[in-house]
């Protein structure tokens, strides 16, 4: 038999659980020695787990296409397609799912909202939230600093750059968290009907945004945009704008949470290393690259090969699904020895893949690489006896894609 039809199933297609993301890392150590590239029947993809692998697969952009990264991972039922086509729910491809040339096209101009120049005119402004946020707990003690703090802050610091009122935080986290829920997690058909009855709102919020822009611009980033078409639809159509939103207004902040708490969860299981942050702030930086290669909030991310291909010495069949493991390509030994310990000088820390590689790198790495820094910039010199409360057990949502505790509880001397 050849390796075209050849079962398989192996020994790591059935131990691998997609969506139980409590703790992947010994199994993908195991996979990157033993099966580097292997099958998943639950989700019907091949799992890619060495780092120069993922980084060939994302540089290759022709071969390998970004189609299938917002395709829900429980198809959507007749009932939900439906209700998507009655609410006008008309999102296109533009920056995450989309191929060249429309990604091309609408990449450029999305580019220039988020340069690191640009998003350094945020900082003030950035710190002054997240001080914000700090003021009002720092008297208690012990909380929970998710729902303290890393829950809402990047929302809060996405909404001011990009122009949506403060108060509408609430609202906008619970349809992403919705949304999440939908596409990269298993609903049942009734979970669904209802997310998606969260959906069409979160889309007519989202179309409203644009169109209270285009008539009364302001000096936020949607309005840039507005100005960048110059009424021409061949630059970017309004319903490209406002797909370009709606994709913000998720990954803009649900990634940006969990970076943050996983990395005080880290920093603070490992204590010495959160002291040296505390006495030297300039290791913050590097330490925050290093963190997310050691434990990425984007813990997977997806391609569909469009030609038939072998990667690892596996025949792959033209249009399979991959599942590329960054959080395992982060820990190879091959580029980061020793790659369980935390180094937070590290030398190749920024080498790693939580943002992704080429074409379709994450937009917004300058805004997050600047909240990240600001918030452990804060956190150390405000509350530097930061510990975490012994005994926790940490809970994960089930989703193929994206690692972050629900709860961090953690203690300090008032
Ligand atoms: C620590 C926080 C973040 C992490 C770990 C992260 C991670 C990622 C990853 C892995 C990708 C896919 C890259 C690829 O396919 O090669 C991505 C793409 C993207 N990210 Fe982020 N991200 C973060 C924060 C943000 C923020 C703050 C924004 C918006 C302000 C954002 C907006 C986007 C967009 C729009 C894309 C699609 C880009 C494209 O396809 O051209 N992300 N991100």
């Amino acid at each position: 038999m050849d390796n075209q039809t050849a079962c398989p199933i192996t020994n790591l297609s059935n131990l691998f659980k997609p969506l139980d993301l409590s703790d992947p890392y010994p199994l993908m150590a195991q996979a990157r020695q033993e099966e580097p590239v292997f099958y998943s029947p639950e989700i019907n993809y091949w799992v890619v787990t060495r780092f120069e692998d993922i980084k060939a697969i994302f540089q290759d952009y022709e071969t390998f296409t970004a189609e299938n990264t917002i395709t829900p991972i429980e198809p959507f039922s007749e009932t939900v397609l439906e209700m998507l086509n009655d609410g006008d729910y008309t999102p296109v491809p533009v920056l995450s799912n989309n191929v060249p040339p429309s990604h091309t096209r609408i990449r450029k101009l999305v580019n220039k909202l988020f340069t690191p120049r640009r998003m350094k005119h945020f900082e003030p402004e950035i710190r002054q939230i997240v001080n914000g946020r700090i003021d009002t707990f720092i008297d208690q003690g012990k909380v929970d600093i998710v729902s303290a703090m890393t829950y809402d802050l990047p929302a809060m610091v996405l909404f001011r750059v990009l122009g949506v009122p403060d108060e509408d935080v609430p609202q906008v986290k619970v349809w992403s968290d919705n949304r999440i829920l939908l596409y990269y997690g298993r609903p049942t058909p009734e979970e669904q009907i209802e997310f998606t009855k969260n959906l069409i709102p979160f889309w007519k919020y989202t179309v409203g945004l644009v169109e209270k822009k285009v008539a009364n611009p302001e000096d936020d980033l949607i309005s840039d945009l507005i100005a960048m078409r110059n009424g021409d639809d061949s630059i970017l159509t309004i319903n490209e704008i406002a797909s370009c939103m709606i994709t913000l207004l998720v990954a803009g902040h649900e990634t940006t949470t969990a970076q943050m708490s996983n990395a005080v969860q880290h920093l603070l299981e490992d204590r010495p290393k959160w002291e040296a942050l505390c006495q030297n702030p300039a290791l913050i930086p590097n330490a925050n690259e290093e963190l997310m290669r050691f434990d990425p909030s984007v813990c997977t991310w997806r391609r569909v090969a469009r030609k038939a291909c072998t990667i690892a010495g596996i025949d792959i069949p033209k249009d399979s699904n991959l599942l590329l493991m960054l959080n395992s390509g982060n820990r190879d030994t091959a580029v980061f020895p020793k790659p369980d310990d935390i180094v937070l000088e590290r030398k190749n820390a920024a080498k790693n893949l939580a943002f992704g590689f080429g074409i379709h790198y994450c937009v917004g790495a300058p805004l997050a690489r600047l909240e990240l820094n600001i918030t452990l910039e804060e956190l150390t010199r405000r509350i530097p006896t930061l510990q975490l409360v012994p005994e926790q057990h940490y809970e994960y949502v089930e989703n193929l894609s994206f690692r972050g505790p629900l709860k961090l509880w953690v203690e300090w001397k008032k």
